[in-house]
């Protein structure tokens, strides 16, 4: 850009800003004479024969493209740009070069965003949303932190929500309880929960990473780190659940009348001179003793039956191995307190990918627990947007939009699937096209008869692939 270019840019830039604040009322007068430089002339405004927009050639801007860009855009394959220095919106003949302004941090990990395959389509809603763009809420004396996602950041994840949670050694998620049935998978270290449900039947137990457990609505409970510490994913089955909108032990002592307190549990008024005047959410606590049966409090109800027990020691479950990875369910057919949360842990090797499938009753909440994996995520009639995920990130899929989730890295991927369904399902495109006879795929697809004697009847979940490099 020409020097005096710029230079008109920079000094309409303030009017226009003035004009669209102001209208459209007249326009306001303030003090600016005092700060005449803020503003340029009025002669500035429309056309001016004097004036002319000088062009010079075309900037030349240095770049290379990857293999992929080169290839017809509906291929699509996966493009690297981590280390590449200046990555461009190209793919075959799509696209064009760009000269900024770009944040080249996201360019560099959303490749499927700046240069999306030629497949994508229209607008489907955001299924992506990474924690690290979560404000995060943290707790008191470094006891530990929080942050959310629910539909103030992804407004279409209706039926879901998640919480990323960290507790040092001994600090505790405050004696709570909430509106919503809470799911949660540990994700490092080791905990002790304990709760009491509405018969008086108590329940206490210690997890470690890969366990989960759940509680109800209204079921109060606590979790308190044990000596390595801990981190936990929780699942709420409503979109707009809010972590800091807890029914916490303080608060229900600190908004009832002393008085009341002291009739309620037989005690004089002065037992509570000395209650916390805040509430402490993420807090450090005393050790919890080794001897988990030293906080082993049974009321004449006696415990919560097994059948009923809030946690599921999902770390002990072997996965279920498959062609490109593995595969785990824990649904309530094993874990039935949890009425209505279905999951499954994948992993899917380097080159894999958790085939294309949908899940027919429920909305997908997932997260990503380890390595990168990108999905196209299509949505009737015709939409389809692919979006690239990392460790860290949550993923939404619509009931019945089919996505597939592939291996991008040359690690292991990780992730987690949450469905609200008594039973953990799927449809798997490849099984249906398979098993649908072969005469109707045919003149439906137009797919050669080689290509129909390969596809198999087998729901597979993961497939083996070879990464690109
Ligand atoms: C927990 O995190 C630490 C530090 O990142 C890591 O060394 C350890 O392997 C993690 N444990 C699990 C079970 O993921
Ligand atoms: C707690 O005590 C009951 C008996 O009162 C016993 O059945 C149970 O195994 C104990 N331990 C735990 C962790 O519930
Ligand atoms: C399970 O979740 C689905 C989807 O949100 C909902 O339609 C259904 O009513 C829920 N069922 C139960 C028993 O809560
Ligand atoms: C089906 O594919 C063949 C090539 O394999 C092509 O010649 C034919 O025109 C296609 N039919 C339709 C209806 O597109």
């Amino acid at each position: 850009m020409k020097p005096q270019i710029l230079s008109r840019a920079v000094q309409l830039l303030p009017a226009l800003l003035c004009l669209v604040d102001a209208a459209p009322a007249s326009v306001r007068r303030d003090d600016s004479s005092s700060n005449p430089g803020l503003r340029g002339s009025e002669a500035l405004v429309g056309y001016s024969p004097t004036e002319k927009v000088a062009t010079g050639a075309k900037p030349d801007i240095k770049y290379t493209l990857l293999p992929g860009q080169k290839e017809d855009p509906d291929i699509g394959s996966y493009l690297d740009f981590e280390n590449v220095e200046n990555p461009q919106p190209i793919r075959g003949t799509t696209g064009s070069d760009d000269p900024g302004p770009r944040n080249y941090y996201y360019d560099r990990i959303n490749s499927d965003k700046l240069a999306p395959p030629g497949t994508d389509h229209g607008a489907t809603i955001n299924a992506q949303w990474p924690m690290g763009l979560s404000h995060n809420r943290l707790g008191i004396d470094n006891a530990g932190w929080a942050r959310q996602e629910n539909t103030v950041v992804m407004p279409d994840a209706t039926e879901m929500a998640g919480v990323d949670m960290r507790l040092e050694p001994s600090a505790y998620r405050e004696l709570h309880w909430h509106v919503a049935s809470e799911w949660s998978l540990i994700l490092n270290g080791s905990c002790r929960i304990q709760a009491i449900n509405e018969n008086g039947e108590t329940f206490i137990d210690d997890l470690q990473a890969g366990d989960v457990w759940f509680f109800p609505p209204g079921i109060p409970h606590s979790i308190q780190a044990l000596d390595d510490g801990v981190e936990f994913l929780l699942v709420f089955d409503q979109g707009d659940f809010s972590e800091d909108n807890t029914f916490l032990a303080t608060e229900v002592f600190l908004h009832s009348p002393k008085e009341v307190l002291a009739k309620n549990l037989g005690v004089s008024v002065s037992a509570f001179d000395d209650i916390p005047d805040d509430e402490l959410y993420i807090f450090k606590g005393t050790p919890a003793p080794a001897d988990i049966e030293e906080q082993n409090v049974t009321t004449s109800a006696g415990l919560v039956p097994r059948s009923e027990s809030y946690s599921y020691h999902f770390s002990e479950q072997p996965a279920h191995e498959v062609a490109g990875g593995s595969v785990k369910i824990v649904d309530p057919l094993t874990f039935p307190v949890a009425s209505n949360f279905s999951a499954a842990v994948v992993t899917v090797n380097p080159g894999g990918m958790r085939e294309i499938h949908w899940h027919p009753t429920s909305d997908e909440w997932t997260f990503f627990i380890k390595g990168q994996g990108r999905a196209t995520l299509f949505t009737a009639p015709n939409a389809a947007t692919t979006f690239d995920y990392r460790a860290g990130d949550v993923g939404y899929f619509p009931k019945s939009n089919s996505h597939y989730i592939e291996n991008t890295g040359d690690e292991e991927l990780m992730f987690l699937e949450v469905l609200q369904a008594p039973q953990f399902t799927d449809m798997a495109l490849g099984q249906w096209i398979a098993s649908t006879p072969k005469q109707i795929v045919k003149d439906t697809l137009n797919l050669s008869d080689s290509t129909l004697s390969q596809l198999k009847t087998e729901k597979q979940y993961v497939v083996a692939g070879t990464t690109s490099d």
